[in-house]
């Protein structure tokens, strides 16, 4: 696929769970073995009612995130885990039974939800082009669905999911996980309370990384022919690289941009009108543009937001954040817990806060490390509510996700990104897919993110 020599790159550089250093791809598949031999150091046992929870897909963000971090939730159970690759399917209940959960093993989705009839909750990790079939089934059997972003591979899939939360009732929560990100919830407070960017005009995003991530196999371990085709693969490798090929996957937009032009319509509080975006296959040989650039146009009722975003995968300059800026100052945050300050105007007022954070000078300007809960709490809350930010900001980002989504089964409180919010950004993501085809700006139509 790639014209570099395609050294098996894991999805390791992921942020999330698996950032461990004793994995390196040298020792990949065995690493992968221990893991399975793996305890979850979980939380104290809660009060909590147990939930009966099934997963679907325990490849790379099912087993390493959301398995793990749903260990560590309280009342939490595994009663059954499906995938069609038996290697990983293994790798799951072994480590499900490590933690004192003996689940059932299937590869086959149906068959699950016909026995399991048990189940309150079923998490769904498969490629993208799986997530409206898989995500839909479950709904109708009347089971809550927390559905691993992009929502889908087409806007009709995702629109189709909106509609079956909707008709069955059911809650379907999306997996872009910075929205249940304190950090990311204090940054907007501070953007609403205490202004601190006065008025916002443009944002930036980027996701930049050294190569284009190519997942291997095993060779003893390969799904046979017929099983691949049964669930839609033509290959081994298309199996473990979907997200490469044009009917498996949304390209590098969908799933990587996708998390961070969610930021932009969140902190603008606007939808897109319109996108201009270049890109292409420049440099390996995959189906989806290696490379993509884009600006945004957000009218707000303060005026005109313009946010651009890239994606490439040539370089891993400056890594992935998102930086907001207004005329009174700018603020970047990222999923990367280390990336995160504001810079105010010199012109514009100075914060109480300002004091007591670690400052630095940059281009002139006194740089200010955002800490979450502790210095930049604008208005004085008492010291109880900044500990118990401080608290939650040290959980693994995909945790607080998921207990959002465990909280609204339980006890109804809000999704921090149901399906009709996930649906408006799969809508200002894909058009730039389209953009980048037509070499032109596109405009959006309101009515394009009602469903
Ligand atoms: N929120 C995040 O930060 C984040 C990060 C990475 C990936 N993701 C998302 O998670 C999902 C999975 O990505 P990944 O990187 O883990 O991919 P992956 O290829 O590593 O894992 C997918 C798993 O699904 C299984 N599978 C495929 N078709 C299936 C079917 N029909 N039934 C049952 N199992 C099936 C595969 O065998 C594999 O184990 C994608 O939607 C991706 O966009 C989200």
């Amino acid at each position: 696929m790639s014209q570099k020599s395609p050294e098996f790159l894991p999805e390791l550089s992921r942020r999330s769970f698996v950032q461990s250093a004793a994995l390196t791809s040298a020792g990949l598949w065995a690493g992968w073995q221990a893991w399975a031999q793996e305890k979850v150091e979980s939380a104290p046992a809660g009060n909590e009612p147990e939930l009966a929870v099934a997963i679907i897909g325990v490849g790379s963000q099912g087993y390493n995130s959301l398995l793990n971090c749903s260990l560590k939730i309280p009342g939490v159970r595994f009663v059954a885990v499906c995938d069609i690759w038996p290697f990983w399917q293994k790798r799951a209940l072994k480590l499900l039974e490590k933690n004192g959960q003996k689940a059932n093993g299937y590869t086959d989705y149906q068959e699950m939800l016909a026995k399991e009839k048990q189940l309150d909750a079923v998490i769904v990790a498969t490629p993208d082009f799986k997530h409206a079939e898989h995500a839909i089934a479950c709904l109708k059997a009347g089971k809550h669905v927390y559905c691993e972003k992009e929502m889908s591979n087409t806007l009709d899939g995702a629109r189709q999911m909106v509609l079956a939360a909707r008709e069955t009732r059911k809650l379907l929560q999306i997996g872009h996980q910075r929205r249940s990100n304190p950090r990311y919830l204090h940054a907007l407070k501070l953007m609403e309370s205490d202004k601190i960017l006065g008025r916002m005009t443009h944002c930036y995003g980027q996701w930049n990384r050294s190569r284009l991530l190519e997942g291997d196999w095993p060779k003893a371990d390969e799904l046979d022919a017929d099983t691949l085709k049964r669930y839609g693969f033509e290959s081994m490798h298309q199996h473990r690289n979907w997200r490469w090929y044009r009917k498996l996957s949304g390209g590098p937009m969908c799933d990587l941009g996708s998390h961070q032009v969610d930021i932009f319509g969140w902190f603008a509080k606007a939808k897109p009108g319109a996108v201009i975006a270049g890109g292409g296959t420049d440099y390996y040989k995959s189906e989806w543009y290696d490379n993509v650039m884009c600006i945004y146009e957000f009218p707000t009722p303060a005026g005109m937001v313009r946010a651009s975003y890239q994606i490439l995968n040539t370089t891993g300059h400056g890594g992935f954040y998102e930086t907001f800026m207004g005329d009174e100052g700018s603020m970047t945050i990222s999923e990367d817990s280390r990336i995160g300050e504001f810079f105010r105007e010199p012109t514009a007022k100075k914060h109480d806060w300002e004091a007591e954070s670690e400052t630095t000078e940059k281009a002139g300007q006194q740089a200010f490390t955002l800490k979450i809960g502790e210095t930049l709490d604008p208005s004085g809350k008492p010291a109880a509510e900044g500990q118990k930010l401080l608290e939650e900001v040290k959980k693994p980002v995909h945790q607080l996700h998921l207990e959002n989504f465990f909280s609204a089964v339980r006890h109804g409180t809000p999704l921090s990104c149901p399906a009709e919010l996930a649906y408006e950004t799969c809508v200002t993501v894909m058009k730039v897919n389209d953009a980048v085809a037509a070499q032109k700006r596109l405009e959006f139509k309101p009515e394009e993110f009602v469903v």
